[in-house]
C-alpha cells in the first residue's frame, strides 16, 4: 500500500515541476482515487492510510506553490538593456524597400565625400550652430568690417550664429591639425553640412543649403596643387574632362582669393564659353593660420568652399533650388 502511495506521489510531483498550470494537477484522478480507497480499507488501517494521503496532499500543495513562484519569476525576468544585441538571434524585421529612397542631396553628398576621401581628405560634418568667433573673428574679418554683412547671418537672441558657410570649421580643423604638422605630416580635411543665410528665396537662393569646404596645409602647398585638386574632383564628379578658369575674388580669410569656374559641358547643354562659377577658394591668409597657432612662415595652406546643390543641379539639369527643401515626393521619386 505504502509503495503505491509513493509511486503516485513521485508521478504527481514531477508533473507539477514541469507544468505551466501546476494547480490543475491537484485535481487529478490519481489523487481522488487515493481518497476513495479509504472507504474500502479495514477500520484499523484507515487512520495510517489517511495520514499518509494527507502528507502527500500537503507535499503536492507545497510543490504547486513553489512551481507557481518559479513561473512568475520567469515571466518578469528583467531585460538587460546593456546587453549586446545578437543580430543573429532574430530575423530583422525589414521595411518594404520598394517604398524607400535616399534624398538626392544625401546621395550626392555621399558621392562628394567619397571622392575627397579617396583623394586623402578626412571628412567631418560641420556644426549647425556656432559663434561669432568661428564665423568671423578666427577668419580674419575685422570687427564691424562690411565683409561681415555679405553673409546675411541669422543670429539667436543669445548671439549664436547658425553658420552662413562651412568656413566656420576652418579654425577647428587647423587647430586640431597642428600636431600633425609638427609630426611632419599635412592637414587635409573636408567639412560638409547645412548652412543658413537670411536670403530672399527664389529659384537660385535658399535660406538653408549645403556646402562642402576643403582645407589643406603643408610646408609647400601651392595654388597649383589646389587647382589640380579641384579639377580632379569636378572631373570625377561629372565623369568627363573639363575646362576650368579662375578670376580674383575677395574673402578675408584667403590671400590671394579666387572664384573657380568650370565650362559647362556640351553633354549637359553647355555652349563653348559658357562658364559656371562653382566655388570660392585661395591660399589661407597668414592671420588665419596664426590664430590657430600655425606659423605662416613655415607652413602654407589652401582652402575652398562651395554649394552642394549647385553641383547636383548641374549634374541632373534641375532648374529650381527650392525643390530640394520642398519635400515634394514627385521630385524626390525621380532620384529613387
Ligand atoms: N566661405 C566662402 C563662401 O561661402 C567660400 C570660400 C571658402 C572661399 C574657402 C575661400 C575659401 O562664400
Amino acid at each position: 500500500m505504502q509503495h503505491d502511495i509513493d509511486e503516485i506521489r513521485q508521478g504527481l510531483l514531477s508533473a507539477i515541476a514541469n507544468s505551466s498550470s501546476p494547480r490543475e494537477i491537484l485535481k487529478s484522478a490519481a489523487l481522488k482515487d487515493m481518497y476513495s480507497v479509504i472507504g474500502t480499507l479495514e477500520p484499523s488501517e484507515r487512520a495510517a492510510y489517511g495520514k499518509a494521503v494527507n502528507e502527500v496532499k500537503l507535499a503536492l500543495e507545497a510543490a504547486v506553490v513553489a512551481r507557481e513562484a518559479e513561473l512568475a519569476d520567469a515571466a518578469v525576468e528583467p531585460i538587460d538593456i546593456t546587453a549586446p544585441w545578437d543580430a543573429n538571434s532574430t530575423m530583422p524585421d525589414l521595411m518594404p524597400s520598394e517604398t524607400a529612397s535616399q534624398h538626392p542631396l544625401t546621395k550626392e553628398l555621399e558621392e562628394v565625400v567619397n571622392i575627397f576621401t579617396r583623394m586623402g581628405f578626412e571628412a567631418i560634418e560641420s556644426r549647425q550652430i556656432d559663434d561669432d568667433f568661428h564665423m568671423f573673428g578666427a577668419l580674419n574679418f575685422p570687427e564691424n568690417h562690411p565683409a561681415r554683412d555679405g553673409y546675411d547671418t541669422f543670429r539667436t537672441e543669445e548671439g549664436f550664429i547658425p553658420p552662413a558657410h562651412t568656413s566656420t570649421m576652418q579654425h577647428r580643423i587647423l587647430k586640431d591639425g597642428l600636431s600633425k604638422l609638427e609630426a611632419g605630416g599635412k592637414i587635409a580635411a573636408i567639412s560638409y553640412g547645412r548652412v543658413f543665410r537670411n536670403e530672399d528665396v527664389d529659384a537660385t537662393h535658399e535660406h538653408t543649403f549645403y556646402q562642402c569646404e576643403g582645407v589643406f596645409v603643408s610646408r609647400d602647398a601651392t595654388l597649383g596643387q589646389m587647382l589640380g585638386t579641384l579639377r580632379s574632383f569636378f572631373e570625377v564628379y561629372y565623369g568627363q574632362k573639363l575646362s576650368i578658369k579662375t578670376q580674383p575674388g575677395y574673402f578675408p580669410f584667403v590671400e590671394p582669393g579666387l572664384e573657380f569656374a568650370i565650362e559647362k559641358p556640351a553633354s549637359i547643354g553647355g555652349k563653348p564659353g559658357e562658364w559656371l562659377e562653382m566655388l570660392g577658394c585661395g591660399m589661407i591668409h597668414p592671420n588665419v593660420l596664426k590664430e590657430a597657432g600655425i606659423d605662416p612662415t613655415v607652413y602654407r595652406g589652401f582652402a575652398w568652399g562651395g554649394g552642394v546643390e549647385r553641383l547636383v543641379m548641374l549634374k541632373y539639369g534641375i532648374e529650381d533650388l527650392r525643390h530640394f527643401e520642398s519635400g515634394k515626393l514627385q521630385f524626390l521619386r525621380k532620384f529613387a
